[in-house]
């Protein structure tokens, strides 16, 4: 793999899938696998951070695991609990910014008020963005920014006609960010589950069959292997691509 920073991708997005199967075929209850993909997510943060990555975003939650069992459900928000509590302070000394996205709405007061505190403190970071996506949903994430878009149409700010990709994009969550180069989810399933789904337009979707807990510095460095061999066309032919590098270079 080339570790030149124009073969790096600048924004990576993660589905952390796989943490059931795991810990199933360890006779352990679903929880303990969720436990044991923290591991692997503090080890994707810092080699992402090590390779100069701009932004991760990962999937923590989404708006549709609601309907899982109860008792799962409640093991995962105290697990976000407890993880912000132990994890925030040495994000914060590695340069990292927190961010999270999706409606908080629905947490305890006591994980909002960990979230908020995990955003506050590192908001001034200037080296890896880290969004954490939870109790996110790419259609929900759609719908607010339109919400946000039709507020602008009635106070008079914005016309109709003046709708634009650009205007909705400014207000789905990430604006401001480039969007992802590469998707990677692990655990096999291949489909997006409501994820990024504007953001996701033109990325480079990778697929392993690796479940979530077991992925490590390898599997990431298969999936940076694998995309520095995509040739990135964006509607353009391959001809235009390569003459393009060519000038530029
Ligand atoms: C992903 O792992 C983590 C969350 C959805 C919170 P899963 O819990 O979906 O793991 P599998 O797909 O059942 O193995
Ligand atoms: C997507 O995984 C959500 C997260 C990883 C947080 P799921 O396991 O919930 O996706 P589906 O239901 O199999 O599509
Ligand atoms: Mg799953």
């Amino acid at each position: 793999m080339s570790d030149n920073p124009a073969l790096i991708p600048q924004h990576i997005a993660v589905v952390m899938d796989g943490n059931g199967r795991w810990a199933k075929k360890r006779l352990l209850p679903r929880v303990a696998g969720h436990k044991a993909g923290v591991d692997s997510t503090r080890s994707l943060v810092e080699s992402c951070a090590n390779y100069g990555v701009k932004a991760l975003t990962i999937f923590a939650f989404s708006s549709e695991n609601w309907n899982r069992p109860e008792k799962e459900v409640k093991g995962i928000m105290s697990l976000f609990v407890t993880t912000l509590a132990s994890e925030v302070e040495k994000l914060h000394k590695k340069n990292v910014c927190v961010v999270f996205i999706g409606d908080r709405s629905r947490f305890s007061e006591s994980l909002q008020y960990a979230i908020e505190t995990a955003e506050q403190l590192t908001c001034n970071n200037t080296g890896l963005i880290l969004n954490i996506a939870a109790n996110y949903g790419g259609r929900w994430d759609v719908v607010q920014a339109c919400k946000k878009v039709i507020e602008k149409n009635r106070s008079g700010e914005l016309s109709i006609e003046e709708v634009t990709e650009d205007v909705l994009s400014n207000e789905i969550c990430l604006n401001g960010l480039p969007e992802p180069d590469l998707f990677i989810r692990t655990g096999g399933e291949r489909r997006i589950s409501n994820f990024l789904i504007w953001q996701l337009a033109y990325t480079e979707l990778y697929f392993t069959d690796v479940l979530w807990p077991d992925f490590d510095k390898k599997t990431l460095s298969h999936a940076l292997d694998w995309y520095q061999t995509r040739q990135r066309r964006f509607g353009k032919t391959s001809e235009q691509v390569v003459n393009n590098a060519n000038t530029a270079g």
